[in-house]
C-alpha cells in the first residue's frame, strides 16, 4: 500500500505543497500561477491580522470553492480554530483531505457542494467566510454573495476577476422614469471549459463591475464592503485592478 505523500506525487496539483519529507507536489500550471495564489495569501493574511488581532483559537473559517485546500491550510496555520472547505468538484475535496491527512490537521475537513445549495441550516455559521476565485465562474452571483451572507458572523473576503463597468441612466420604462445604473455584468462563455478543474460547472459566467460587486454586496446584508489594497509587487492581475479583493463586514 503507497504512502500518503506517494499518493500526493500521483496526483496533479494546482498548488505546490511542501511535503513533511521535503519534497513538494508538482503544479500543471507554470511557476506563474504562485504569483496569484501568494498575493492573496499575502493580502488576506494581512487584513486578518489588522482586523482579528493574533489569536484565532476561538474563531471559524470557510472555505467556498476549496480546490485543493491551500487556502484552508493556510487559514488553519493562521491558528483558527476549525476550518470548513467546500467545492463542487468531488476530486478537489479527495485531494485536500489528503493534504490534511499528510498534515495531520484536524482542524481541517472538506465537503463536496454547490455554492448555490448551501445554506446556514446544513454547515452552521462562520467567523470568517472566504470567497476566492469563484464569482466569476458562477451564473448566479447575486445568491451566492447572499448565501456568504448567510453564512459569515463577521467578516467575508470576496476575492474576484471584475469586468470594466457601464455607468449612466436609463429610461426604465419610460423617459419620464430614469434610472442610474448601479453597476453591470459581463457574460463569459464557459461551456467548452466545465471538464477544467478550476472552471464553472455549468459554464454560464456572470461577471460583475466593481461598482455592481460593492453595491450588491451592501443590498444582501453587509455593513461595509472595502477594496483591499494590493501590495507593490502583487500578481499584475490584482495590481492592475483586473481582479480585487473585497472585504465585507456583517
Ligand atoms: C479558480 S478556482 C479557485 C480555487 C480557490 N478558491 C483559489 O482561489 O485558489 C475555482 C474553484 O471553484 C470551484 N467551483 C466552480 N463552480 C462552483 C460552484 N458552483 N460551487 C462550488 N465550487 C465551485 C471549482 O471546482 C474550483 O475549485
Amino acid at each position: 500500500m503507497s504512502t500518503l505523500i506517494e499518493q500526493a506525487h500521483s496526483r496533479e496539483w494546482f498548488y505546490s505543497y511542501d511535503l513533511p519529507d521535503g519534497s513538494s507536489t508538482s503544479t500543471y500550471h507554470d511557476a506563474e500561477i504562485h504569483a496569484i495564489h501568494n498575493t492573496r495569501w499575502q493580502m488576506l493574511q494581512s487584513y486578518l491580522d489588522r482586523n482579528l488581532g493574533a489569536d484565532r483559537s476561538g474563531l471559524t473559517a470557510l472555505d467556498l470553492a476549496s480546490h485543493q485546500g491551500w487556502f484552508a491550510v493556510n487559514m488553519v496555520r493562521a491558528g483558527f480554530a476549525s476550518v470548513l472547505g467546500v467545492d463542487a468538484r468531488q476530486s478537489h475535496v479527495d485531494d485536500s483531505t489528503l493534504i490534511s491527512d499528510i498534515f495531520q490537521m484536524d482542524q481541517l475537513s472538506f465537503q463536496q457542494g454547490d455554492i448555490h445549495d448551501q445554506s446556514p441550516d446544513q454547515l452552521g455559521q462562520f467567523d470568517v467566510v472566504l470567497m476566492l476565485g469563484l464569482l466569476y465562474h458562477l451564473e448566479n452571483p447575486v445568491g451566492a454573495l447572499r448565501i456568504c451572507r448567510s453564512l459569515c458572523k463577521d467578516l467575508c473576503i470576496i476575492e474576484t476577476q471584475i469586468v470594466p463597468g457601464m455607468t449612466g441612466f436609463v429610461d426604465y420604462g419610460s423617459y419620464q422614469y430614469v434610472r442610474p445604473l448601479k453597476g453591470s455584468f459581463g457574460i463569459i462563455d464557459e461551456m467548452d471549459d466545465t471538464h477544467g478543474p478550476e472552471a464553472s460547472v455549468t459554464g454560464i459566467c456572470m461577471v460583475p463591475s466593481l461598482d455592481a460587486l460593492l453595491w450588491i454586496l451592501e443590498k444582501v446584508g453587509f455593513s461595509k464592503a472595502t477594496v483591499l489594497e494590493p501590495p507593490a509587487d502583487a500578481y499584475e492581475q490584482l495590481r492592475y485592478h483586473k481582479r480585487v479583493m473585497v472585504a465585507a463586514h456583517v
